[in-house]
C-alpha cells in the first residue's frame, strides 16, 4: 500500500487507445487507422529533416521563428500570434492546463476527438459531453450546456471522427453567443482537406475567445515528427507561451515542418488525391450497403447494422491485411473509421467490405 496519490481526475483517464499499427502474422498489412497521409511528406520535408541531422548535438530554436513565419506567409497569418507545439496534442493540453482545473467545466461534442477529455482530466477539471444532432455539432446544445464554471469548448471542424463539419456561419454564431469567460478552441487538424477552408482563422482575427489549433500529422504527412501549431488573440498566446517549454519541438520537426508548408505543390496534389479517393471510396461503400456521412477530412465512418456487425467486418478486413478503425469509444459502436489511403489501399478495403457484405446481412 501507498500513500502516494496522484491529482484528483487522473485516474478517471481511460488510456488513449492508439491506432493499431501490425497484424500478427502479415507482413504486409496497410494501415488505415490513424488518419496518416499514404504518401507520407513532401520530398522537401524529408530532404530538410536529412540536414537537420548533421547538427542533432545543437540545441533547438526556441522561439520557432522560422516556422511561424513560414507558417504565417503561407496562410496570410500574423507570425506574432501562431504558438508551435509537439503536435496539437500538446496545444491541447497547454489550453487546458492554462484555462481549466479541478472545479471548471470543458465542453466537449458527443463524438468529439478523445483528448479534450483526457486533457481536462488531467487537469482536474470536469469533462461535459455535448449531444450532436446525428453527427453533427450542435451549437445550441453547446449554448445550452454553458454555466458559470464553463471555461473552454472544443470542437473539431471538419471533426474526427464523424468527418463532418458546421459551416462558417454556426461557428459564428457559436463564437458570439458563448458567454464572455469561455474560450472556444476550433481544432482545425483536418482543415486543409476542404477547399478554400481557413480553419476559423479570421474568426480568430475578428474575436477576443477563439484560438484554432493546426496539425502537421495530417496534410503534411509529419505525424511522426509531432508538430502542431496555435493561432489566437494576443492574449490567449501570452498565456499559452508561459505554459509552453522552451524546447518543445526537436530541430528536425522544425526544419521539415517549415519545408512542408512551404512546398504548397505537394499539399495540393494530396489534398486533390484525397478528395477524389474519399469520394470513390464513399461511393464503393454505398455500393455494398454502407452508409456514410459526407466526410471533409482524410477518413470516412463507415456505418453498419449493427456493433456486431461492424466488428465482423473488422474482423473480416484484418483477415485480408486491412486496419482500420473500432470507434466504440467515440459513442459510435455501430461504425468503423476508415482512413483513405492510395488508390490500391482504397480498392482493397472496398473490395474487402463487399465481400464481407456479400455474406452478412
Ligand atoms: C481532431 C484532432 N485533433 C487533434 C489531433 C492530434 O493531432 P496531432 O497531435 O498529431 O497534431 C488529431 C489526431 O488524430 C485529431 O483527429
Amino acid at each position: 500500500m501507498s500513500n502516494i496519490t496522484p491529482q484528483p481526475g487522473i485516474m478517471d483517464i481511460t488510456l488513449y487507445q492508439g491506432g493499431v499499427a501490425h497484424l500478427p502474422g502479415i507482413a504486409n498489412a496497410v494501415k488505415l487507422s490513424s488518419n496518416e497521409n499514404p504518401f507520407g511528406p513532401s520530398d522537401t520535408a524529408k530532404e530538410a529533416f536529412r540536414k537537420a541531422s548533421y547538427h542533432l548535438h545543437r540545441y533547438p530554436s526556441s522561439d520557432h521563428a522560422e516556422l511561424r513565419a513560414a507558417i504565417g506567409e503561407v496562410h496570410g497569418l500574423d507570425p506574432e500570434r501562431i504558438l508551435c507545439g509537439s503536435g496539437s496534442d500538446e496545444i491541447i493540453a497547454f489550453i487546458c492546463q492554462a484555462y481549466a482545473g479541478p472545479g471548471d467545466e470543458v465542453i466537449h461534442t458527443e463524438h468529439g476527438f478523445g483528448m479534450y477529455r483526457i486533457s481536462a482530466l488531467a487537469n482536474g477539471a470536469t469533462p461535459v459531453e455535448v449531444p450532436e444532432r446525428e453527427r453533427v455539432t450542435d451549437v445550441d446544445a453547446i449554448l445550452a450546456a454553458c454555466t458559470d464554471a464553463t471555461k473552454l469548448v472544443f470542437i473539431a471542424n471538419p471533426n474526427n471522427p464523424t468527418g463532418t463539419m458546421i459551416g462558417e456561419g454556426e461557428v459564428a454564431r457559436l463564437a458570439a453567443g458563448l458567454p464572455d469567460h469561455v474560450l472556444l478552441v476550433l481544432d482545425g487538424a483536418y482543415a486543409e482537406y476542404v477547399d478554400g477552408y481557413d480553419g476559423g482563422a479570421a474568426l480568430v482575427e475578428a474575436r477576443q475567445n477563439v484560438v484554432m489549433t493546426r496539425t502537421f500529422s495530417k496534410l503534411y504527412g509529419l505525424g511522426g515528427l509531432r508538430i502542431g501549431w496555435a493561432y489566437g488573440p494576443d492574449h490567449v498566446i501570452a498565456v499559452l507561451s508561459r505554459v509552453r517549454g522552451p524546447f518543445n519541438l526537436s530541430a528536425a520537426a522544425l526544419a521539415a515542418a517549415e519545408a512542408a508548408v512551404r512546398d504548397t505543390a505537394w499539399a495540393e496534389k494530396c489534398r486533390l488525391d484525397n478528395a477524389r479517393w474519399r469520394h470513390w471510396l464513399a461511393e464503393a461503400l454505398s455500393e455494398h450497403g454502407v452508409q456514410s456521412d459526407t466526410s471533409l477530412g482524410n477518413f470516412i465512418l463507415a456505418r453498419f447494422a449493427s456493433q456486431a456487425e461492424a466488428e465482423a467486418c473488422d474482423e473480416h478486413l484484418k483477415s485480408e491485411g486491412l486496419i482500420v478503425r473500432r470507434v466504440a469509444g467515440y459513442n459510435l459502436p455501430n461504425c468503423l473509421r476508415i482512413t483513405v489511403g492510395d488508390e490500391a489501399s482504397c480498392r482493397r478495403v472496398a473490395h474487402a467490405v463487399g465481400q464481407f457484405m456479400a455474406t452478412a446481412r
